[in-house]
């Protein structure tokens, strides 16, 4: 059984790390907006919804995952969002996906594992032990973002389940429910919105289990409470809101890929060699203020793997990677 601790979010204000260590939110508000309809920023009482103070501090260690380009802005990451449960367009899931209900939550465990069953949340996470990861996190849309990740290895997590040796691929459900999720009554893809990893993917070090962000809670629009970053491959395997995990023994369904095999591979590692079939991957718009003025767009080149080669590479030796994208 698992052990339940209480969770650090508990903890008061004055003993966690200060927030005030990132951007200030009016400041970055203001140089989002100066950044010049760049993004369809809703509105200032839409960002204040998502205002960083309303969500409660988690304590989290530093670590050595980080890169040298700048953090996207809490409300540019809070306001600008891919969840279609929600709705298509990019800032549906600020305005709505405050009717999620994330209290209390479960997650159910099945298929090839030992301890399969239904656990809270509270249950799986060691909320005494989490990290703060910087990552890159690049969409197929051909956008980027740096974000703060809160969270814990993905590793850790599925071993306590103790997948058996049948278990080659795990798959991950969202919740799936028409009444908090107004985006699910259009079929833009099937829901549950599911997504699945190689089991050595899933177990490489940098695949991470989030429950925070600039060292607060999840917003609801980012994937409250628990979702998946994988940050070597594009942004839509990073499934938000996890409900279920499947241990399977052959390749799962993702619903990107049920949607449209040919334009979303299982794999879908970044890889700015292999071109979408309706846009280059070989470079970025970075999303932010960093974009500069009078709508002038940053863009970066991509890198093979998001820039992770050096850690995942050898999962894929000996693959073709245009074949398997
Ligand atoms: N998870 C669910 N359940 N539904 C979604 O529509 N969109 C994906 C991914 N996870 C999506 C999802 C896509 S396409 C991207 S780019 C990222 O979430 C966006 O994460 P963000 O909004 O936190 O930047």
């Amino acid at each position: 059984m698992l052990i339940r601790r209480p969770p650090s979010y508990a903890l008061k204000e004055n003993e966690v790390t200060s927030p005030s260590a990132y951007l200030h939110r009016r400041e970055v508000l203001a140089a989002f907006i100066a950044a010049g309809g760049i993004l369809a920023l809703p509105n200032v009482a839409q960002a204040r919804r998502a205002a960083q103070h309303d969500y409660a501090p988690l304590t989290a260690a530093k670590t050595g995952y980080t890169v040298k380009d700048p953090l996207t802005p809490w409300d540019a990451l809070t306001s600008y969002n891919n969840f279609y449960e929600f709705g298509t367009g990019k800032d549906d899931p600020a305005k709505k996906a405050h009717k999620l209900i994330t209290k209390p939550w479960t997650v159910t465990v099945e298929g090839e594992a030992e301890k399969t069953g239904t656990y809270a949340l509270e249950d799986l996470i060691d909320y005494n032990a989490l990290e703060e990861r910087i990552y890159r996190h690049r969409c197929v849309e051909a956008w980027s973002m740096v974000i703060p990740w809160i969270g814990v290895p993905l590793a850790g997590v599925l071993k306590k389940f103790e997948p058996n040796s049948r278990a080659k691929y795990v798959q991950f459900f969202t919740k799936y429910s028409r009444k908090e999720m107004p985006g699910t009554f259009w079929p833009v893809l099937k829901w549950p919105y599911r997504e699945g990893l190689r089991m050595d993917e899933a177990l490489n070090p940098l695949a991470f289990l989030v429950v925070g962000v600039y060292g607060r809670v999840l917003p609801n629009q980012n994937g409250a409470p628990l979702r998946l970053v994988v940050p070597w491959k594009y942004g839509y395997k990073s499934i938000k809101s996890i409900e279920r995990i499947r241990f399977t023994q052959t390749m799962p369904e993702t619903s990107w890929n049920q949607s449209n095999a040919r334009e979303y591979g299982f794999y879908s590692n970044v890889n700015p060699l292999v071109e979408h079939p309706r846009w280059s991957q070989a470079s970025e718009r970075v999303i932010g203020p960093q974009t500069g003025f009078a709508g002038a767009l940053a863009r970066r080149d991509t890198e093979m793997f998001n820039g992770y080669g050096d850690a995942v590479a050898s999962l894929y030796a000996g693959m073709d990677l245009r074949k398997n994208h």
